[in-house]
């Protein structure tokens, strides 16, 4: 099989598909160019005094981690002067960066979250980026935070990059999933799978059990009958794996299947969830729906969800398509 390169699929969907303008060719090669740079400072770890905390606090309350402050710098300093973008949000700042006056403005919104799975980086276990891209709608002039509160469907292109054994960068434009895996001889990005797909139904499932004791009935319903294998309901064994990297979890189920749950938990009532809506969710239920899933927050489809804030969390259920519409099913029912 000859294999292609990123920047040759996207030359081919502007050029024969029509499927994307020149500014989102631009945005997504940035994109990836940051992926490769974060790429090298995470594989220098020690070596490049990149671990440890920052010692600093992000609008969430997180610590953050020196890597979380350096990938988010990278990505600005990569996608700001390129024309083609209005305006960034990101995890680790508070409120959006528009791109400065001495650059040209373009209609592209990039939301991302710089460094996906934190409590990973120090332990040497996989960790990525986050990102989606929206379009600023309207005429009018300046932007704000509300022109970044629309809905996941309103995507027009979302993906991560896995910083795990290979670095692979994992796209969609609307047009299927595609997987494109660095190559660090040539410095490229090689497509190695495409229109992937994830299979209806699936022995295996992630989920945080360590907070098993808080979770609503319909989530501990689902898992309760999992757990119970073979003699069970379900009557058949399952498998179980929790990486706590949004990104690593969400790879293996776009690999082999699989269900992937954070719900909204008894810790913290009044939030929906741990996992923000608009880089992480957003852009993680368009690529499974894309390859054919499902993602929920157990009550709706995640992507019909309208923010009303950019730092918004919302209960996240994706995956294999049975095993979403179960866990739904019982959330209807109120098991
Ligand atoms: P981040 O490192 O960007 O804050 O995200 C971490 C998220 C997600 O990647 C992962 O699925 C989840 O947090 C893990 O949470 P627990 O430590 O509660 O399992
Ligand atoms: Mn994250
Ligand atoms: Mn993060």
């Amino acid at each position: 099989m000859k294999r292609i390169s990123l920047t040759q699929y996207l030359v081919e969907q502007q050029r024969e598909h029509s499927r994307i303008p020149p500014p989102l060719r631009l945005l997504i090669e940035v994109v990836a160019r940051a992926c490769k740079h974060i790429a090298i400072s995470v594989n220098k770890g020690a070596l490049g005094d990149v671990l440890g905390s920052a010692d600093t606090e992000n609008v969430q309350g997180e610590v953050q981690k020196k890597l979380d402050v350096i990938a988010n710098e990278v990505l600005i300093e990569a996608n700001e002067w390129g024309g083609h973008l209005a305006a960034m949000a990101s995890e680790e700042m508070d409120s959006i960066h528009i791109v400065p006056n001495r650059y040209p403005q373009g209609e592209y919104l990039l939301l991302f979250d710089p460094l996906d799975g934190s409590s990973n980086i120090d332990v040497n276990v996989s960790i990525g980026t986050i990102f989606s891209v929206l379009r600023k709608v309207g005429h009018h002039q300046g932007i704000s935070e509300d022109d970044f509160l629309q809905p996941g469907k309103a995507q027009a292109a979302a993906g991560y990059c896995v910083y795990g054994p290979q670095t692979t960068l994992v796209l969609t434009l609307g047009d299927g999933v595609h997987m494109f895996t660095l190559d660090r001889e040539t410095g490229s990005w090689v497509m190695t799978a495409n229109h992937i797909q994830i299979p209806h139904d699936t022995k295996e499932f992630a989920i945080n059990m360590s907070n098993l004791r808080h979770w609503a009935r319909p989530v501990r319903k689902y898992i309760d009958e999992c757990l119970a294998g073979k003699d069970g309901p379900r009557g058949k064994d399952f498998n179980m794996r929790w990486v706590a990297s949004m990104v690593a979890d969400v790879h293996r189920i776009l690999t082999r299947g699989g269900v992937f749950l954070y719900p909204w938990d008894q810790r913290e009532p009044a939030k929906p969830g741990k996992l923000r809506l608009m880089y992480e969710a957003n852009p993680m239920a368009f690529l499974v729906e894309q390859a054919g899933g499902l993602a929920t927050n157990g009550q709706q489809r995640i992507m019909d969800i309208v923010p009303t804030k950019l730092h918004e969390r919302v209960g996240v259920v994706l995956g294999s398509r049975h095993e979403v519409e179960r866990v739904n099913a019982y959330h209807a029912e109120g098991a």
